[in-house]
């Protein structure tokens, strides 16, 4: 199994965190035993025939956010093979969402907006859908640069 392994340091403390693939929809990023953070993935049900994916679920526990965790499992993902065919790439962030850094997470990989949409996951909370080209013109933001 492939594992990607990089280590934050904070201070005179290293933290290495591992990411691997728990199952092919699950990313995983686990510092020693304990999971840290989680990337959940998905086909999007195109009925044009494109195949798109979305990045359903992107979470880092609170006390190891701003280590580059989210965006070493962003990249993970993004090499993943099975997205070689995929065309573009969504993700969702509600306001609330927003609050924790989630869209300036999306931005700095080169998502743009597409739409605002009221009310997607509740009733007063709007959502963007983002979303990035990753099959020919894919941003080189993407790539993967971790040993
Ligand atoms: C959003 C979230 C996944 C970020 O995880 P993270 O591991 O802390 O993110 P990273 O350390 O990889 O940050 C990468 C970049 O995202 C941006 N970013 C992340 N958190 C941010 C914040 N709180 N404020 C502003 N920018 C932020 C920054 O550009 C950051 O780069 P920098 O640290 O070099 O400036 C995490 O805060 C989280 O789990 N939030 C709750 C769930 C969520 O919002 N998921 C995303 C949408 S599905």
């Amino acid at each position: 199994m492939t594992k990607w392994v990089f280590t934050h340091a904070r201070g005179h403390e290293k933290i290495p965190i591992t990411v691997y693939w728990e199952t092919p929809f699950k990313l995983v990023a686990k510092h020693g035993a304990k999971i840290v953070g989680r990337l959940v993935w998905s086909y999007v049900d195109d009925v044009t025939g494109k195949r798109n994916a979305s990045a359903d679920w992107v979470t880092v526990i609170p006390e190891y956010r701003r280590m580059g965790i989210a965006r070493t499992m962003l990249r993970v993902f993004f090499a993943n093979k099975k997205l070689r065919r995929v065309e573009w790439l969504t993700a969702w962030t509600g306001s609330e969402i927003e609050q924790t850094g989630g869209y300036d997470l999306y931005l700095q990989l080169g998502f743009k907006e597409m739409c605002v949409c009221k009310d997607y996951y509740a009733k007063g909370i709007p959502t963007r859908m983002i979303a990035i080209k990753i099959g020919k013109g894919r941003s080189n933001k993407l790539d993967v640069h971790i040993k």
